[in-house]
């Protein structure tokens, strides 16, 4: 039998990439902040539209990695509660896209025995994006594979506010009293609680900050950011994220 190490020297060979990852300590969930299309396009005079488009390719490439890395989840931000201010060409692209994602690639998901996922507020999205994704949740459910949880309309503030709110009634209603509100049960009320919180958040395009983006969730997880702009993102710059995380000492403020 070959070691952990031996068939991802393998696997990396396959792929022409460089760093050497040790499979056993892979993280389970990663979360990624899918940023820099619009520069991208900007960068090659195009339209930021096309920025997107080329995005979408590499959720692909990247879902298949995950997959081969045996990493149990991958939650995606696709569209944050604050995208909304853009131009609504924009916005109306950005919405066919998963329709469009789902419409090329939902047969080889199933075959890889993806199951897809969605968190973020229904509200407001169009209905041929719910019905796209949802019909994509329904024939991969039994799937047991990666979970590829896609944020969409999504927004952490909106998130926690509406956990409070949902604690706030069952207090009110007699069910529940506040001195027994506690972590684990607020955690329960966030999108993505069974995937449990994620151990590495990846952001490209070189900004340094989490634009309203799992903050729960967030509070022990490793930070990686790059320069590069999510459209160039490649196997082996997520390589080197998982291979970075590896190299970490994570103490949750032990020793
Ligand atoms: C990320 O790329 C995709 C979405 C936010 C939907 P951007 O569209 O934010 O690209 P930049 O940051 O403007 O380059
Ligand atoms: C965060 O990127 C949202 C997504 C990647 C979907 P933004 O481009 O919207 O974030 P800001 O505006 O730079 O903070
Ligand atoms: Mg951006």
């Amino acid at each position: 039998m070959l070691n952990k190490f031996t068939n991802l020297t393998k696997m990396n060979k396959e792929s022409n990439q460089g760093v050497q990852l040790d499979l056993s300590r892979v993280p389970k969930h990663v979360a990624i902040i899918m940023d820099g299309n619009g520069r991208w396009a900007k960068k090659r005079g195009l339209p930021r539209i096309a920025g997107h488009r080329e995005g979408m390719k590499v959720v692909r490439k990247i879902v298949r990695r995950a997959n081969q890395l045996g990493i149990n989840a991958l939650t995606m931000y696709a569209f944050s509660t604050e995208n909304w201010k853009r131009p609504k060409p924009e916005v109306e692209f950005i919405m066919k896209l998963p329709e469009q994602f789902l419409v090329t690639y939902l047969p080889e998901l199933i075959e890889e025995n993806v199951q897809v996922r969605i968190m973020g507020e229904e509200e407001g999205v169009p209905s041929y994006t719910l019905k796209a994704v949802h019909e994509a949740v329904e024939r991969t459910k039994h799937n047991d594979g990666l979970i590829l949880n896609f944020a969409l309309n999504y927004g952490s503030r909106y998130e926690i506010t509406s956990a409070v709110r949902k604690l706030a009634l069952e207090v009110e209603q007699g069910n529940l009293r506040s001195e027994d509100v506690n972590e684990k049960m607020i955690g329960s009320y966030m999108m993505s609680n069974d995937i449990g919180d994620p151990e590495l958040l990846i952001r490209t395009s070189g900004e340094i900050r989490l634009s309203n983006f799992m903050l729960w969730q967030l509070a022990y997880t490793e930070l990686w950011f790059t320069d590069v702009y999510w459209p160039d993102f490649s196997e082996a710059d997520f390589d080197s994220a998982i291979h970075d995380y590896q190299n970490r000492g994570r103490r949750f403020g032990g020793v």
